[in-house]
Formats: C-alpha cells, structure tokens, sequence
C-alpha cells in the first residue's frame, strides 16, 4: 500500500501536461525553440554513450530527445507522468520507424522503471516539477536504477548560489527571456518562478551527493544548469 504522505507527481504543476492542445503546442515549440541536435549531443556526450548502451529518460515530454539518442545507443527507456506526452511520443517514434525506445508512463517517484540497471540516465527540465523534499527521494530512485559508475545527465532551471537579492535576479532574469524568446516564454518564466520548484543551486547538489553521485561537469548556458554525473560505488 502506497504511504498516504507520498507526493503525487501526478498532479500537474504550473503548465498541465496533461492537456491534449498544450502538448501539441510543446510539440510545435521544440522545433521553434530548441536546438534538438545540439541538446542530443550534449546528452550523449555527457553519459559517454556506446551503441549497446541503455538509457533511461526521466520526463521525456514529446520524445525528441529520446528519439536522437536512440540513433547512438542499443535502447532508450522513456517515461514520462503525462498520457499525452506518452502518446505524441510514441506516434513521433512510429512516424519515423524508430524501435529501440520504450516510451512509457513512469515518473522520478513511481510507475515503469526500466527491466535492470541502465549505463545512464537523463532527465531535462521536469526535475523542477517536484518540491525539495521529494527530488531527493527522486535523485536516490534513479540511483539505484543505474549501473555501478553509471552516469545522469540532469538539466534545469537552477538557481545561482550567492545571490544577494533574488527579487533584482528573477527581474533580470525575466527581462533576458524577453528580450532573446519573446513575451510568451517571459510570461511563462514568471509563473515557473512562482508557481513551480527550481531550487538554489546548492541545494541540488548537496542533493546529488546525498543520492550517491559525484559532479564531475557543471554548465550554466543562459537559462538552465547541466550536471553530468557519476554514480559511486558503495
Ligand atoms: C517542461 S516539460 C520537459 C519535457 C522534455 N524533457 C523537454 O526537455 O522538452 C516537463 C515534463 O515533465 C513531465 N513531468 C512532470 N512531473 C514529472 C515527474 N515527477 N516525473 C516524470 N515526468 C514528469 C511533464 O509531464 C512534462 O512532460
């Protein structure tokens, strides 16, 4: 029986996922936002993949990032809380024959986990969605799901230690999302800083180390922090 304190990751934060018209909007915006190319290779790079690698995808919203690594490695595993993010990504994956990936519904506390231990695991911009008690206990689930010296690639909007007031920085902050992606995103930033859980850099990476992981890459871009990261043994 499941502990009645347990957090449901279910429960949309901010953005709802689990909206049809808003998935497919996500959808449209990777190809007008992002550059997926680049995030595959930053990814694959950061785990060190092989073609007989299996990697686990934490929050694999559309697929796209799942659906570029599938090209480098034997299998990817890609879970994600939300049906209609399940389902787009399944319908990309068969629009474009691709096989080796298992998209599933799952999530950083609960659901599918893949059939034994992966050589990575990666997760981009959803860790966010959980509060802090509960990344933690997300952080020691993908663990314990990699293999020894396995490595996580973990992307999100962090936020800076050191800062000595964080009302100037969130201001900056949302003025440099205007002024490079328009109003749009602006808007969605003010509601992701007061309405979801990115937390302070230190935070996190005390919480990686309590997981068992050694940071071995740290890089902030404009708006988000990656860590590449390796599993101890012990
Ligand atoms: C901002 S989107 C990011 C999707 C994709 N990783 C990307 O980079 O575009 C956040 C995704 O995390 C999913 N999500 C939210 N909470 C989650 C959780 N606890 N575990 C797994 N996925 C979760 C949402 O359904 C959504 O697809």
């Amino acid at each position: 029986m499941r502990n009645l304190w347990v957090y449901d990751e279910r429960r949309q934060v901010g953005t709802d996922y689990t909206d049809e018209a808003r998935v497919r909007e996500y959808d449209a915006g990777m190809q007008r936002l992002r550059n997926v190319p680049q995030e595959v290779d930053r990814a694959a790079q950061a785990l060190s993949l092989s073609s007989v690698a299996t990697v686990w995808e934490i929050g694999c919203g559309t697929g796209e990032l799942a659906l570029g690594l599938a090209a480098r490695c034997g299998h990817v595993y890609a879970t994600d809380v939300s049906p209609a993010m399940i389902g787009l990504a399944r319908r990309n994956a068969a629009e474009r024959s691709v096989e080796n990936i298992t998209f599933e519904e799952g999530g950083f506390l609960s659901g599918y986990t893949p059939p034994g231990p992966v050589h990575g695991a990666v997760s981009q911009l959803t860790l966010h969605h959980l509060p802090d008690l509960w990344k933690l206990t997300a952080l020691r689930r993908t663990a314990r799901h990699l293999r020894p010296n396995g490595r996580l690639f973990l992307r999100d909007i962090v936020y800076p230690s050191g800062v000595p007031d964080y009302d100037a920085y969130f201001a900056g902050l949302i003025a440099a999302v205007r002024s490079a992606a328009g109003d749009e995103l602006a808007e969605e930033t003010v509601a992701h800083i007061r309405e979801e859980y990115s937390t302070f850099a230190w935070v996190l990476e005390e919480m990686l180390k309590q997981a068992g992981f050694g940071i071995v890459d740290r890089v902030t871009d404009r708006f988000t922090t990656s860590y590449t990261c390796i599993r101890q043994e012990g």
